[in-house]
């Protein structure tokens, strides 16, 4: 066996340190970082005869056999570029550089376009997982060319997460930007799904139920079909107490501004753009951007008086409705990832790309940040109907029937807590609309007509009308 390292990894923040000793496992590593000085504390800690570092580029890429397989773990823009562009000059045709961030899909089809000029090769990847999903088995999301990928699979099958039935959670994904741009989505059905569960929070804590006690609903959630890695990490937060001495909740004591990357945003752009409702997705976003402006909310928190009497339930009523919001949560999520595959179906067939959805939601059983139960009933509902969409699948359908009432008793809950319903809200219109054939657009249409004579169709004949109103 050569003495070359079969994989090089460029970037050792703390996901690039887990993933290369992630690889590192199964196979020989060389890493390299821009300042030396991370590299060699890395090594200093984790290097074997797995894992070596090169502190000069040259002698980084000199290390690894051909065709070379470059990661790179950078922060996402620029970065990318200036390091491709530093790798160049000593690359060869056929070598391979993945890059592992959460890179703006159109950057990476640009990317794939440049190398392939050069017969070179450039993966999209999405990895999803975080730090400890990169040291013990994210999800992962590759885009690239498909003779490029056999190169990739038997490396990346070793380091993924497992799914409920013990496999890789990585499979080939599509051409070019595709990786990305199913990790892009895969972020943006994170952020609904946290909006949800911080609506159902703001709801149980409207109603005098401490951190704690939330907890403990929570807890009793992540037991049943609301099963998933969120749910599980949100216990321990919701049970913290400060440790600096206030005896408080921590959470409590959190400032209630939500920071956010750009990938949620990404998503939802897209959503308008390819003109497909992804409103839970938007709205989350939306609820972050309201979240950020504290310091106004807290001025117009001064000027304005809340209409409604402060209806905080009794406690034994509200343990009565901790099952109806379970429903209505499950519910909701369903129409968000519902939402998140239209738009991958939209993307698909406007970029040319051949997605498999059954594999996307079964790559994210394990290792991803969403991962859940639900993903078992998508990945089955998604074989059982060959790809169609989720609206339409008999498991999806009965599921969404069944707890139809307790979205609606949810929403109407919240709206009495004077809960902020970003996303519960607009999961319940969203489907509401979607599943009404006779929706009030036509009022719609009859205003545009009056003030702009856009015109209308009509439902009873064929042709398109104008109507003098006034
Ligand atoms: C993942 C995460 C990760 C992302 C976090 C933070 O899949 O491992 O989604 O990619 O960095 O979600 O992103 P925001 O700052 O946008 O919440």
């Amino acid at each position: 066996m050569s003495d070359k390292s079969q994989i090089g990894l460029i970037g050792l923040a703390v996901m690039g340190q887990n993933l290369a000793r992630n690889l590192a496992r199964a196979h020989k590593v060389t890493v390299y970082n821009r300042t030396t000085e991370t590299m060699q504390d890395f090594i200093g800690e984790h290097g074997s005869e797995n894992l070596a570092g090169e502190a000069e580029l040259e002698g980084f890429v000199n290390s690894l056999e051909k065709p070379r397989k470059i990661i790179l773990m950078v922060k996402a823009g620029r970065a990318v570029d200036a390091v491709i562009g530093s790798l160049l000059p000593f690359l060869d045709k056929g070598d391979i550089i993945i890059d592992g961030g959460n890179s703006h899909f159109p950057d990476t089809i640009r990317r794939e376009k440049e190398l392939s000029e050069k017969d070179m090769n450039f993966f999209g990847c999405g990895v999803s997982g975080g730090e400890e999903g990169a040291l013990n088995g994210p999800s992962i999301m590759p885009g690239g060319s498909t003779k490029v990928w056999k190169e990739l699979e038997p490396i990346l099958k070793k380091i993924a997460a497992k799914d409920f039935e013990g496999e890789p959670c990585v499979t080939y994904i599509g051409e070019n930007g595709a990786g990305h741009y199913v990790k892009m989505v895969h972020n943006g059905i994170e952020y609904a799904v946290m909006q949800m569960m911080a609506e159902a929070y703001d709801f149980y804590r409207s109603n005098g139920l401490s951190a704690s006690e939330i907890g403990n609903i929570f807890e009793k959630y992540n037991q049943g079909k609301l099963k998933s890695f969120l749910f599980e990490i949100s216990v321990p937060i919701l049970r913290k107490k400060d440790e600096k001495g206030t005896d408080e909740y921590l959470l409590d004591l959190i400032l209630d501004k939500a920071g956010q990357k750009g990938t949620g945003r990404w998503t939802g752009i897209e959503g308008l753009e390819r003109g497909i409702d992804i409103s839970c997705i938007q709205q989350a976003v939306n609820a972050r951007i309201v979240s950020s402006r504290k310091n106004y909310r807290v001025e117009l928190d001064k000027k304005y008086k809340k209409p409604y009497a402060d209806k905080t339930l009794p406690k034994d009523v509200v343990k009565e409705l901790v099952p109806v919001i379970e429903n209505g949560l499950y519910a909701a999520m369903l129409i968000a990832y519902a939402q998140g595959f239209d738009l991958l179906r939209q993307a698909a067939e406007e970029m040319e790309w051949d997605l498999n959805y059954a594999e996307i939601a079964r790559i994210w059983q394990g290792g991803c940040i969403i991962r859940a139960q639900i993903l078992k009933t998508l990945t089955e509902a998604f074989k059982e109907a060959n790809n169609a969409p989720l609206w339409e699948i008999e498991q999806i359908v009965s599921d969404l029937q069944d707890n139809w009432l307790d979205l609606r008793a949810t929403v109407s809950l919240g709206v009495q807590a004077g809960t902020p319903l970003f996303c519960l809200g607009a999961a319940l219109a969203s489907f509401e609309a979607m599943s009404d054939a006779r929706g009030s657009a036509n009022f719609i249409q009859g205003l545009r007509d009056s003030f702009g004579a856009h015109t209308y169709k009509r439902i009873d004949q064929d042709g398109i009308f104008h109507t003098e109103w006034s």
